[in-house]
């Protein structure tokens, strides 16, 4: 019977994955007894057969270091010719005992489909954006969050000085779940969410009557992923930096913020700027919260292998650790809730 269990980190990284990484390693030596291979770079390692063997001193003093120590990337095997095959053949080769693969529905898309073809697959729940289903919080949307709040607070007293319009721009391909939460806990005036497309003129307007009532600046925020609806037919249109795709297939979002400042200004006159936060809300330390929550993760998953629970993903439900169907949590995005949205324009305007 073999005892090498196999992790692999892929998609976008996101601070934790250390602390998931630690965790199933720890337990793995002690008590389970299990050698853990480290895939390099996501599925783009298990193709390339690139690993190295996790050992307790490959994880001392990591808990806190964002990113990830086995590195990843966008590698589809779906997209590559025999990509699927490949893995199967070297998942036998290597003798894994099982496979854990740590990401969003791109990474957990592949594992349920290796797990359908017979490997034994665990996934474990990442991603800033918070948007897979089957679990009510992925790691590292609290450190995004929190990174952002702390940029709100700051352009707050700058665009106070100023009497302007700070327009700050936050991750969320699908969904608003960092924009909602980082603005309602930074106080914004505008939340704007892919969720639900928005009207230019109505966004102005918003700001417009509140700066009737004597406040002279205002906070916009707005997920990358927000669309504007223009035209007479209101068609939704996204920002895009250009037109590359990536191997899932997805475009590459960002400048809306830019837009959107400068349509505020032309339209209401209020002189505006634009803060983009980018890639620094995936960077750094991760808060208490998302080190805690990915360690319980690991631990969940190298107790899934033990109990041979295959074709599934820990999730976070309530305050338990659960594991719930990996096509659960990959077949449809998690949108925010309505109850949040509601909380939010309570504040607007
Ligand atoms: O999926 C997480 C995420 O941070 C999205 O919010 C964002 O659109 C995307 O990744 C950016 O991807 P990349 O780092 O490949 O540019």
């Amino acid at each position: 019977m073999s005892n090498k269990v196999g992790i692999l980190t892929g998609g976008g990284d996101c601070p934790g994955l250390n602390a998931v990484i630690r965790a199933v390693v720890r337990k793995s030596i002690e008590p389970y007894k299990y050698e853990v291979v480290g895939f390099i770079g996501g599925w783009r390692g298990v193709l390339d057969m690139e690993f190295e063997m996790l050992t307790r001193d490959s994880i001392t003093g990591i808990v806190h270091r964002g990113g990830t120590i086995i590195k990843t990337s966008r590698t589809n095997p779906l997209k590559i010719e025999n990509g699927i095959e490949q893995i199967i053949e070297n998942y036998h080769k290597i003798g894994l005992k099982a496979l854990i693969a740590i990401g969003g529905e791109d990474t957990l898309g592949v594992a349920k489909a290796l797990n359908e073809k017979g490997l034994n697959m665990i996934g474990v729940p990442k991603t800033i954006d918070n948007d897979l289903s089957g679990t009510d919080y992925t790691f590292g949307y609290d450190t995004a969050v929190n990174i952002a709040m702390d940029a709100i607070d700051r352009v707050h007293t700058t665009a106070e000085s100023h009497n302007r319009v700070m327009v700050v721009e936050v991750m969320g391909r699908h969904t608003g779940w960092i924009a909602l939460a980082a603005g309602i806990a930074g106080g914004a005036d505008v939340i704007l969410i892919p969720e639900r497309p928005f009207e230019i003129d109505k966004v102005c307007q918003s700001l417009k009557q509140r700066h009737k009532r004597g406040r002279d600046f205002s906070i916009v925020v707005v997920a990358e992923g927000a669309k504007f609806k223009v035209g007479p037919a209101k068609e939704e249109k996204l920002i895009l930096q250009d037109q590359k795709l990536d191997e899932f297939g997805h475009v590459r979002l960002g400048g809306i913020g830019n837009l959107l400042a400068q349509a505020i200004e032309e339209i209401t006159g209020f002189e505006s700027r634009v803060v983009i936060l980018g890639h620094i809300q995936r960077g750094g330390a991760p808060t208490a919260f998302d080190r805690v929550l990915a360690t319980r993760f690991g631990i969940k998953a190298i107790d899934m292998v033990h109990n041979g629970e295959f074709g599934k993903m820990a999730a976070l439900k309530g305050t338990e650790i659960i594991s719930i169907p990996l096509s659960e949590a990959v077949d449809k995005v998690k949108l925010v809730s309505e109850d949040l949205i509601k909380t939010a324009e309570v504040f607007f305007g």
